[in-house]
């Protein structure tokens, strides 16, 4: 480690709270020919908005990371895993000067966010260089939804290995929902789920190399908020909120908690018509749900598991992974994709019986939208593609930056059928705007909550109707198993007055 002299010393202490973020920098460009290690900086987790104004460092980099008790190398935002949780309110200006000391170009994007997908908004066409610093800065909009968002990289090509690093953190609104007494009174807690694959050194598994990129890399080590196997008190009012985001790269989560049904309150950052109780909850890369849990049953202890769930490909991709568990590197492996046991991610434990508070019996209005001026359709399959080999592909085609493959007109509202013809699944998401799941292999869908993210399964059609509001300018669609992203499943979407 460099030494640092008085001067810097005298700068570095003037700094404040800033200082660890120029001491890293500092380190950084005394090691500037490789990649160093540094200890963990231990900024606040939780930046809030003063004044309607959220202002924060962020910067990306490699570094030492304690996951539990498991010492890993991970890639992080301001040396945490999962990141610093950001909160603002709608109107708020939201100012975020990021740097980048990956050893790789990246960008921020801000999932489900209702903001300009140009300039220093919600711009996945960024490149910022290794070394590079950018200066985000946008307004949530006054009528934006309460609810979690999350940030994550979105450099096309790096966006899996750069996820699978540990690179995402949690975008809160607060707003309405947190407003209705029930959900006011019960105990708020935030679940991050990501996972890893690590060696005996607690490095991670170079996962470019490894057959699962085909089906999406899974790593066998799963941590909600960056610990494997937490547990959570029930409050003494017994009733508990949780908010949780899938942040893995690839990994489905099929999460059930003993003898405790699930109050579903939001998905997506989009706050339900009312409570609907549900015994599992299936979350794909990208998607948030929230629920509510209450905590009437005898004191002792309950387990959240995470149950088998099989996503297709493996027929085709020849079984587990190469690694297949935490065998031959003696670490924590990858998993090429579906594992067949329950898991277990966390406990619940409760010290004593508690009489708990009733649970809302409606909550927010979803509104109707009107009949759609367009019908598209989007086919999602693979194969070979000239010049790329295997390819993950939208109506026959591979990503490519410059072509745009849906151009929309503002303020109008279209029907999407995306139909799934190839042998797993793929949650698609749409950038900017949200949309409601109309039907489902023609079935009409009974609730249509708000999503920005809807797992089509292999062989299903799905239709979505989707309003382009208040933004023009070009963004993106995509499956978020964030391998199949980067391998070509994913197309350019112009939204034009
Ligand atoms: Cu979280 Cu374009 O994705
Ligand atoms: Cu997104
Ligand atoms: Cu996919």
């Amino acid at each position: 480690m460099k030494k640092i002299n008085r001067r810097q010393f005298i700068a570095l202490a003037g700094a404040g709270a800033g200082g660890a973020f120029i001491l890293s920098q500092l380190w950084e460009r005394g090691n500037s020919s490789q990649i160093s290690l540094k200890p963990a900086i231990n900024l606040p987790s939780l930046y809030t908005s003063t004044n309607g104004l959220l202002s924060l460092d962020l910067e990306a980099s490699y570094r030492s990371v304690k996951l539990g008790d498991i010492q890993a190398y991970l890639l992080a935002y301001n040396g945490q895993v999962p990141a610093p949780r950001l909160e603002a309110n709608p109107g708020d200006t939201v100012r975020i000067r990021f740097t980048n000391n990956l050893s790789n170009p990246t960008n921020l994007h801000q999932h489900g966010l209702h903001i300009p997908p140009t300039g220093r908004a919600d711009n996945v066409f960024l490149n910022i260089q290794p070394g590079k610093r950018f200066n985000y800065e946008f307004t949530i909009p006054k009528n934006h939804p309460a609810g979690i968002f999350w940030y994550h990289p979105h450099h096309h090509g790096l966006v899996a290995e750069q996820l699978f690093g540990g690179l995402a953190g949690l975008f809160v609104v607060r707003g309405e929902l947190d407003e209705i007494p029930e959900i006011k009174a019960a105990k708020e807690e935030f679940l991050v789920l990501q996972d890893f694959a690590l060696d005996g050194e607690g490095k991670l598994i170079d996962s470019a190399a490894h057959m699962s990129i085909m089906s999406g890399r899974e790593g066998d080590l799963i941590t909600i908020n960056g610990k494997p196997e937490p547990s959570f008190s029930l409050p003494a009012k017994g009733l508990l909120r949780w908010r949780i985001v899938n942040a893995s790269p690839s990994r489905f989560y099929r999460l059930s908690l003993e003898n405790h049904p699930f109050y579903l309150i939001a998905i997506d950052g989009n706050t339900l018509a009312a409570p609907v109780e549900v015994r599992e909850l299936l979350l794909t890369p990208g998607q948030r749900v929230e629920v509510l849990i209450r905590g009437d049953k005898e004191p002792g202890q309950y387990r959240l598991l995470n149950l088998p769930y099989n996503r297709g490909g493996m027929g085709m991709m020849g079984g587990r992974g190469m690694m297949g568990g935490r065998g031959m590197m003696g670490g924590r492996g990858m998993m090429g994709g579906n594992s067949n046991a329950p898991i277990v991610l966390a406990t619940l434990n409760y010290d004593s019986p508690v009489k708990t508070v009733p649970l809302p019996t409606k909550l927010l209005s979803v509104p109707t939208l009107p009949k759609p001026k367009q019908v598209r359709r989007f086919e999602l399959n693979h194969g070979m593609y000239p010049g790329m080999g295997m390819a993950f592909l939208i109506n026959g085609k591979s990503y490519e930056n410059q072509r745009i493959d849906t151009r929309v007109k503002l303020n109008t509202v279209e029907d999407w059928e995306i139909v799934n013809t190839g042998v797993m699944d793929h949650p698609f998401h749409i950038h900017v705007n949200h949309f409601q799941v109309i039907s489902r292999d023609g079935k009409p869908e009974p609730l249509r909550p708000w999503r920005d993210t809807v797992l089509v399964r292999r062989g299903e059609m799905i239709r979505i109707r989707i309003p382009f509001r208040d933004f023009t300018g070009i963004t993106v669609y995509h499956c978020h198993i964030l391998d199949h992203e980067d391998l070509g499943m994913m197309g350019n979407l112009e939204i034009v007055r």
